[in-house]
């Protein structure tokens, strides 16, 4: 394996390695501290290092630190930021695929937001560990392998998570465990292959940006502006402050005060997680109701991690289709941003 940390000499294809930080990049004082870590501390050109056995000599390696985070503190900045980043990769003929080593906390959301602005011809696979580079069995090498194996491997493209041997596509992918070093599910949609010895086995297709857009209504309608929404998130002179939307929960006592009190701070749109089949404590919907009525755009997820919210003709909240609600909410946030 060849590292550069930074220019392209005459090679025909390469994999670049983009650090933005997390568990995988953690840093403990005792290697047999595998939580009481700082996250984002290691860089990824010695990260690459400890893959000094990804020997497929098809492939030399770049190496570029965009950032060094706890992924729970990842934002707007640092998204446009990478997914900048990406594309300026994705566009040297030389480059053949991108792997990101990032925080398990919010991996799913950078995914969505990468296949959503970029929905690259060539992969992009996201890797993670949930046990810190200095811990004594640490789970980071052998993601950050798998993960090049992926890469490397033809006919790969969109965004990709890469955890524990599984490969996850960037609409199904969710974090389901605080702890276990598998932490991942694709829920009812299932994952698309398995990481073997370095080779890949499919289960189904590579996620397509045709299947990725059927099932995400919120952005398909968005979908005419997506070059829009590109240039407006990657080229700095095209940027626009970004929507306001959160999210609010459903639960047994719920009521509007939340809810009133975004739309009085002038939120932009909100995703409520229901309960059950999306289902909203009549005080809570009262509230939404009288926030769409004010312009908030409202949509309706689900706070079960499977299944998704089942319309109805009479609801009169749409229903995320399907996303979970912090995919809902990036779609909702590219949509508000490209919208005039
Ligand atoms: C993070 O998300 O950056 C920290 C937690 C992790 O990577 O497992």
């Amino acid at each position: 394996m060849a590292v550069n940390s930074g220019a392209l000499d005459a090679q025909p294809s390469r994999i670049v390695v983009l650090g933005t930080g997390g568990t995988i990049a953690g840093r403990a004082s005792s290697a047999g501290d595998n939580i009481g870590y700082t996250a984002g501390e290691v860089g990824v050109s010695q990260l690459l290092e400890s893959i000094g056995g990804f020997q497929d000599g098809a492939f030399r390696l770049v190496a570029e630190q965009v950032a060094q985070v706890d992924s729970k503190d990842m934002g707007f900045a640092l998204w446009q930021q990478l997914a900048a980043r990406c594309a300026h990769w994705l566009a040297q003929p030389e480059v053949a695929a991108i792997v990101i080593t990032h925080g398990t906390d919010t991996l799913e959301e950078t995914a969505y937001f990468l296949q959503a602005v970029l929905d690259p011809a060539k992969p992009i696979v996201l890797t993670c560990a949930m046990r810190p580079a200095t811990a004594l069995v640490p789970d980071g090498p052998q993601n950050l392998l798998d993960a090049m194996a992926v890469a490397s491997t033809p006919g790969a493209h969109g965004v990709l998570a890469v955890c524990a041997g599984n490969i996850h596509g960037a609409q199904d992918v969710q974090k389901v465990h605080s702890y276990k070093v598998d932490a991942f599910s694709s829920g009812e949609a299932g994952l698309v292959g398995v990481v073997e010895e370095g080779r890949v086995r499919m289960f189904r297709p590579w996620p397509s940006a045709i299947d990725f857009y059927k099932e995400n209504r919120p952005l398909a309608q968005a979908e005419i502006a997506r070059e829009a929404i590109k240039n407006i998130v990657i080229n700095a002179a095209a940027a626009r402050a970004w929507p306001r939307v959160e999210i609010v929960l459903n639960y047994a006592g719920a009521n509007g005060l939340l809810v009133d009190a975004l739309v009085a701070q002038g939120v932009r749109g909100i995703v409520v997680a229901g309960t059950g089949n999306g289902t909203l404590h009549l005080d809570l919907q009262a509230a939404l109701l009288r926030a769409m009525a004010a312009g908030v755009r409202v949509l309706r997820s689900t706070r079960c991690v499977f299944g998704r919210v089942q319309a109805m003709p009479a609801d009169a909240i749409p229903d995320a289709q399907g996303l979970s609600p912090v995919k809902a909410r990036i779609a909702l946030l590219l949509e508000l941003l490209a919208a005039p």
